[in-house]
């Protein structure tokens, strides 16, 4: 009788949908929160250092994520080619998280020493220096435009309030750690450092 009811009225039935839409949304996201293994950092990961965090940056400022996305699904395919799957502690320092959702270029989630800082240097400078075929654009600045470290900081203290296990001795050091470094020194440091929490190979 009750049901016949409810099927008879559309705005009742709206109300009911949405509560019981609500109800399986929050049991399935709520757990998430008090997970270990989905807040806490995985052995080994430490916060980016000062020109790490410049680095990260200059990614998302440059859009890399538009065409690279990093995170390794657990599938054979993309564990042979990139790596250990990607893990949620491997994220926890990152605000905001730079998983992205295209692949135009290779995923980087593990790129962290697999290139030298020279071979990055000029792939970022000039792609097709170090590979021929390449459709990823060319960043010249990046060599002549020099880090504002008086920004940095700031930077990390933002970080440290979004829970980032910063001390008051990083963020004094952190201009200096940044001083006359370049915006392309800063992105293969961050560059250099992705993935390498997890041994992958
Ligand atoms: C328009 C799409 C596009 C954008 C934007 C882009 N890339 Fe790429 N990237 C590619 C493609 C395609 C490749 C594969 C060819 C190559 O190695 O150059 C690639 C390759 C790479 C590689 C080598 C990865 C590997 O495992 O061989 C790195 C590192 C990289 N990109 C970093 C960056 C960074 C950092 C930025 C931002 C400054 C960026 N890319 C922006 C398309 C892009």
């Amino acid at each position: 009788m009750s049901h016949a009811k409810v099927e008879k009225n559309v705005g009742l039935m709206i109300i009911l949908v949405i509560i019981v839409i609500s109800f399986g949304g929050l049991v399935e996201i709520v757990p998430l929160f008090f997970l270990k293994d989905t807040t806490e950092p995985v052995q080994g990961l430490k916060p980016y250092t000062a020109l790490q965090l410049e680095g990260r940056d200059i990614y998302v400022r440059e859009g890399c994520y538009v065409c690279h996305s990093q995170m390794i699904r657990p599938f054979r395919a993309e564990t042979e080619r990139y790596g250990h799957y990607s893990v949620a502690g491997e994220f926890v320092y990152d605000h905001p998280f730079q998983w992205g959702s295209k692949r135009t270029g290779p995923d980087l989630a593990r790129v962290g020493g697999r290139y030298s800082d020279d071979w990055h240097r000029v792939h970022l400078t000039n792609p097709r220096l170090v590979v021929p075929e390449s459709n990823m654009p060319a960043f010249p600045w990046l060599e002549k435009n020099i880090l504002d470290d008086k920004m940095t900081p700031k930077k990390v203290r933002a970080m440290r309030t979004l829970g980032v296990p910063y001390t008051d001795a990083d963020i004094a050091a952190a201009s200096e750690a940044v001083k006359d470094k370049s915006e392309l020194d800063a992105l293969v440091a961050y560059l250099q450092v992705m993935g390498t929490s997890i041994k992958s190979r």
